[in-house]
């Protein structure tokens, strides 16, 4: 079957060039004055889409309202199906709305479980994320019944680029900043051959937002140890805040975060830098160019999945 890449060039773009005989069409996203998005399928041939599998690789940006995002995307299913696609994957890198993946408060909707909902009802037959937050108690296969759904880890990368960029044959000690992600922690340690992880423990306020942190339970002493952090998103940056503090007073050399997803919604992040951190490593699964982030790319490990499911 015809392989159809939609999306901008940037992350559409490079992805189709690793995807074997793909077409790439690009999207030309304009907002009217009102905030109603219009993304144009830049076609020279009207029959682009017929019989084809249409990938929908869209990228958020960090300073694109996560609902005009999701919007764009929606019209875009409808558009691709509108002109024939045969069947429709959507890679959306960042899964919006993944953290509301439960009712914490009576009556607050579950979220992340409408969303698949609505990608499902536009016509997506397969969806691919990176490192969903929905995990646990709900995974991503609880809210897509009706398409395949699959979030494929970036943590080795962004494991394996610490190590790389620490330029120390110094053990690395991997911890999560929560308990949710301790399993994160684990895979990143498997990746770079370290012989520990663990997780520090939080609490957060619902009504208030606050969160406390400790270390329990660890009966190795950090003086001097190079600590990697690990979590699938810095979003205020509080909750990274906290623990590299915690690492740094518990006398750690070197302190070095990674993460999957940059949401970075406040200045609080930027705090961070002051923080004596050695590197944050994080993905271009949201695009952003704040200064002194290294980015890895999450396009070639999406790649290499859909080129195995194509040849199977
Ligand atoms: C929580 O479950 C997530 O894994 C992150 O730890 C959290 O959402 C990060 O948020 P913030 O940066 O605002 O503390």
């Amino acid at each position: 079957m015809k392989v159809v890449v939609v999306g901008k060039h940037e992350f559409a773009g490079k992805l189709s060039t690793e995807i074997d005989g793909a077409i790439f069409i690009e999207i030309d996203e304009r907002t009217f004055p009102d905030g109603e998005v219009c993304p144009r399928l830049l076609l020279d041939d009207g029959n682009i889409m017929q019989n084809a599998h249409v990938i929908i690789a869209m990228q958020l940006a960090l300073d694109q309202s996560k609902n005009q995002y999701l919007i764009s995307f929606l019209l875009t299913i409808y558009n691709v199906k509108r002109l024939g696609a045969a069947k429709i994957t959507c890679i959306m890198p960042y899964h919006i709305y993944s953290r509301q993946d439960r009712e914490s408060r009576l009556g607050e909707p579950v979220s992340s479980m409408y969303l698949a909902s609505m990608l499902e009802s536009a016509g997506i037959n397969q969806y691919l994320t990176i490192n969903s937050h929905s995990y646990g108690k709900n995974p991503l296969s609880d809210f897509f019944s009706e398409s395949e759904s699959i979030s494929l880890s970036a943590i080795p990368l962004v494991a394996q680029t610490v190590k790389k960029l620490s330029n120390s044959s110094e053990d690395i000690l991997c911890f999560s900043p929560d308990e949710g992600a301790l399993m994160l922690a684990k895979e990143a340690a498997d990746a770079i051959n370290s012989q520990f992880y663990g997780a520090i423990r939080k609490k957060r306020d619902p009504d208030t937002g606050e969160i406390t942190q400790e270390l329990v339970g660890i009966d190795i002493s950090l003086q001097n140890r190079h600590i990697l952090i690990v979590d699938d998103l810095v979003s205020s940056g509080g909750t990274m805040i906290g623990a590299a503090r915690i690492f740094k007073q518990q006398g750690a050399k070197e302190v070095y975060l990674g993460y999957i997803h940059g949401v970075h919604t406040t200045e609080k992040f930027k705090k961070l830098a002051k923080e004596d951190i050695r590197l944050f490593v994080t993905t271009d699964s949201i695009k952003s160019d704040i200064p002194g982030l290294t980015t890895v790319s999450v396009v070639q490990l999406i790649a290499e999945w859909i080129n195995s499911k194509l040849s199977s």
